[in-house]
């Protein structure tokens, strides 16, 4: 019997349709279910008359394998990674690779890689984004590991890749170690932003403009039309299913869907990943908050009753220009938005030795994945331009459109607010950029001035009004000070060691 050239555990649907895909583009799939079942399913499903070598055990499922085995494991994250892993461990000779193509933590991928490692299996953690359809006709897949375990699985996963509009393949290796989780956490945090954007445009429309959901649809349809700036798949999918009309009553399917937005975790990961980097990403964490006080609905009816935000509605003559300023808002809160998750990118590969290119990825994400949008090219040219881009803020191409066009932002929350619409994710972004573009951010002086004031905690100084950066010694480190506040004449002293 043939062997197979590659191994999928898992039947779930996300295993099933990667591994249809992988038998599309020629390759001989061996498939293993923890629960048989499953495995009969697919085999005498989908799987009939094609490619497949299903297995019901695992020592079968591992001796139907070509060498170097390489299996690939589409389970839960979590335990049911563990659990197979330690399962297979002694089935596997050295020079072997697993492959988990779930959103694991990527803390768990680098425990993974370090057990892994000694015992001489090859390990890959990867990212795969694009859901179903994308498992199916062509994911965008970020994979992280040793470049010698990539390499044995690069022609698969580049034929089963989707491709970007120029032809080029979504897969490219991303770094060593957990690179690849890290960075497919970090898609979905951006993923939650830009929901959580076009969340509050929809909300915009419905409550300071008045729209019903039809009208909202055909504008945000309008934003996915040819070269707009906005073109995108969440944008394109945001219209389609807000058209939808309610199946039995009149009205759309959106205004009788519970306001509840329920997550996994990757997005919160992405937060925590952040604090621990010591990057702002205020735009995810809103998506965050904004999901978490979602699910708080008794207390939310229980508010609503109690506090009046505002409820002001906008004059009808004046709709039609704040749906364009809305779109440029959109536009600019979503650059922000992608320049918070690439400098968490950014400071992760610095503190994880990643040795991330943000051009590279920028490129792989423009097909196949969830946020896959016209935008990401001009995300990868800033990067192929400057590669030392200190923000994605500073390429010429978003901070000229920024500089002009901010206004727009402020208005859009000014509008929202009187309206009684949150505009958190918007807000964020546009605080994102005034707090990156102040030489002086006067709430941090106040601060740092109150933590010496009441816990003698030191500060710095910087040259004068005039001279926003911050005083160092000859050796160029920040020169550090504290007044004593208590003593008459409050003196001040150096306490640089
Ligand atoms: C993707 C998606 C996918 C999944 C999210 C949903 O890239 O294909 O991001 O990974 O749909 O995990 O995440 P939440 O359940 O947290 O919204």
């Amino acid at each position: 019997m043939n062997k197979a050239d590659i191994g999928v555990i898992g039947m779930e649907v996300m295993g099933k349709n990667l591994a249809l895909n992988m038998e599309s583009r020629g390759y001989t799939v061996a498939v293993f279910n923890r629960t048989e079942q499953k495995t009969r399913d697919f085999a005498e499903g989908p799987a009939r008359g094609k490619k497949f070598i299903p297995a019901y055990d695992l020592k079968d499922f591992v001796a139907s394998l070509s060498s170097p085995r390489k299996i690939m494991l589409m389970v839960k994250e979590g335990t049911p990674v563990d659990g197979f892993i330690e399962k297979l461990i002694p089935l596997l000779n050295k020079g072997d690779l697993i492959i988990d193509g779930g959103n694991s933590f990527f803390k768990d991928t680098i425990r993974r890689n370090e057990e892994l490692g000694p015992k001489g299996i090859l390990f890959i953690g990867t990212g795969v984004s694009g859901g179903e359809e994308g498992a199916l006709k062509g994911p965008a897949i970020m994979p992280g590991g040793q470049k010698e375990a990539y390499q044995l699985v690069e022609k698969i996963l580049t034929d089963i890749s989707a491709k970007a509009d120029d032809g080029a393949p979504c897969v490219t290796y991303i770094g060593p170690g957990a690179a690849g989780h890290f960075v497919k956490t970090t898609h979905n945090g951006i993923e939650y932003g830009d929901m959580q954007l076009i969340g509050e445009c929809a909300w915009f429309f419905k409550n300071a403009l008045g729209m019903s959901a039809g009208e909202t649809a055909d504008i945000i349809a309008k934003w996915n039309g040819g070269s707009d700036i906005l073109r995108s798949y969440l944008i394109e999918i945001t219209a389609d299913s807000m058209k939808e009309k309610n199946k039995n009553a009149p009205g759309y399917i959106v205004d009788i869907i519970a306001d509840i937005t329920r997550m996994k975790g990757t997005g919160t990961w992405t937060v925590q990943s952040a604090l621990e980097l010591l990057v702002p990403i205020p735009t995810i964490a809103s998506a965050v908050f904004s999901r978490e006080m979602s699910q708080d609905k008794d207390l939310r009816l229980k508010m609503s009753g109690i506090l009046k935000p505002g409820s002001e509605s906008v004059p009808s003559g004046e709709r039609s220009q704040l749906v364009d300023i809305a779109h440029d808002a959109l536009y600019i809160a979503k650059i922000s938005s992608y320049a918070q998750g690439l400098a968490l990118l950014q400071a992760a590969s610095r503190e994880y030795k990643f040795d991330l290119n943000l051009g590279q990825i920028a490129k792989i994400w423009r097909g196949g994945c969830i946020i896959r949008a016209q935008f990401l090219d001009e995300i990868s040219k800033a990067y192929e331009e400057n590669p030392a881009l200190p923000n994605l803020l500073a390429a010429p191409k978003f901070s000229e459109f920024v500089n002009k066009n901010l206004w727009k932002l402020a208005k859009f929350i000014e509008i929202a607010h009187k309206s009684g619409v949150s505009a958190l994710g918007m807000a964020s972004s546009y605080d994102y950029i005034m707090q990156i573009a102040s030489p002086v951010m006067v709430s941090a002086q106040v601060a740092a001035l109150q933590r010496d004031y009441f816990g003698a905690h030191g500060y710095f100084k910087i040259g004068g009004t005039k001279d926003p950066a911050v005083v160092k010694n000859a050796q160029g480190k920040m020169t550090e000070f504290h007044t004593d506040w208590m003593i008459e004449g409050r003196p001040e002293k150096e306490i640089t060691k």
